[in-house]
């Protein structure tokens, strides 16, 4: 089965194949993203009607290069997965159209997926060997159960984005459940948020954690929530420390965004290991883009051990970390073959849900 997934939720334009072999297995065919961080750095963030009209512009190229890439005709493809929500709703609606106009023209099943279902499951999705993707991805191969898995489930997933920080429960394959999410600003929100504050270019995320490699975490910034009962986050009130600390001292910038990206670091992983902890799970896994940041990944490892959970540790490639649409394309085909759509919706019902809930 050969399965084209397209994501257009906020500013990346995306389209990979992934090809389902049967067995539980799959293989990455293509992916092709064409982001548009270059643009919206101009204006320090995203300007919903400038990303709709640039998904509008690439989305024909894009997914025209990933059918190419997989060495594969339009005609191919048995099934189209594409991101209903949550997103900007304009943005969306560029993928959802474009998806349904090409299952109505092939005659095959389009399927909404949940993006931030697919950033949970986007940490399964393992590349083979540590080469680089471009060079593995054809010979990527995905082995996962379509029943009930005894080796990884029940699973957690920290679910750390631009828009959401939630941690999920996993039992199987799509059966999940929320347990904690942000009550406030998202942990990539709570990112970007600061690294405007200390000046730095747009998407904050990556430049603050470069920065911050050059300082020391040595300021005591608050850890909101991190002795709460609940799995709730909370960052607004971090950004507003930062605000004050930066208008009240002059100390070196780098110390402040070290000493913030740990704060950050420290409740989520505070919070991973004690629901890990709680749910006994077997795995522990990390998705979206917050994920890419290589210090969370490195002290969630050392948090593992330390406190003794012999819980497998999963974190996706860092392409697959950002948005994608191979995750997509890959809970599509989970679905696909679980004959689970989130609700069973005609062609024309399927519209986007800027808050789809997970
Ligand atoms: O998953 P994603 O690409 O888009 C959403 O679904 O929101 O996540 C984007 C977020 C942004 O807030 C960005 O600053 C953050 O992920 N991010 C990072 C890093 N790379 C991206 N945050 C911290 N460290 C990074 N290395
Ligand atoms: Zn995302």
């Amino acid at each position: 089965m050969l399965i084209l997934g397209i994501e257009t939720s906020c500013d990346e334009t995306a389209a990979a194949v992934l090809r389902g072999t049967g067995k539980n297995r799959v293989g990455i065919l293509s992916s092709v993203i064409s982001s548009q961080i270059k643009t919206h750095a101009k204006t320090g963030g995203v300007v919903p009607e400038v990303a709709a009209r640039m998904h509008v512009e690439k989305i024909i190229f894009v997914i025209k290069q990933a059918l190419k890439d997989a060495k594969i005709k339009l005609a191919d493809i048995n099934a189209v997965a594409v991101t209903a929500g949550p997103g900007l709703v304009t943005s969306l609606m560029v993928g959802i159209d474009t998806a349904k106009a090409l299952s109505l023209a092939l005659n095959i099943p389009v399927i909404p997926i949940n993006h931030m279902e697919a950033h949970v499951f986007s940490s399964f999705i393992t590349y083979p060997s540590s080469e680089a993707p471009a060079k593995s991805r054809k010979k990527s191969n995905i082995k996962f159960s379509t029943g009930s898995n005894n080796n990884i489930f029940p699973a957690l997933s920290l679910v750390v984005s631009g828009g959401h920080t939630e941690l999920v429960l996993i039992n199987d394959w799509l059966d999940y459940k929320k347990i904690g999410a942000t009550v406030d600003d998202a942990a990539g929100e709570a990112f970007d948020k600061i690294a405007k504050l200390l000046g730095l270019p747009y998407p904050g995320g990556p430049a603050l954690s470069l920065l911050a490699k050059k300082g020391k975490p040595v300021i005591d910034f608050p850890r909101p929530m991190i002795n709460s009962k609940n799995f709730n986050f909370s960052f607004s009130g971090l950004k507003t420390a930062v605000l004050y600390y930066l208008r009240d001292h002059q100390t070196k910038k780098s110390d402040v965004a070290a000493s913030a990206q740990q704060s950050i670091i420290d409740v989520l992983i505070s919070k991973t290991i004690r629901a890990a902890k709680k749910y006994k799970v077997k795995t522990i896994s990390l998705g979206g883009g917050v994920a890419a940041n290589k210090k969370l990944r490195a002290e969630m490892k050392r948090a593992i051990k330390t406190n003794s959970l012999d819980s497998k540790f999963l974190i996706p490639d860092f392409t697959l970390c950002t948005d994608n649409a191979v995750m997509i394309a890959f809970v599509g085909y989970l679905r696909a073959i679980k004959k689970a759509r989130p609700r069973k919706k005609t062609r024309t019902q399927i519209l986007a849900d800027a808050n789809w809930e997970l």
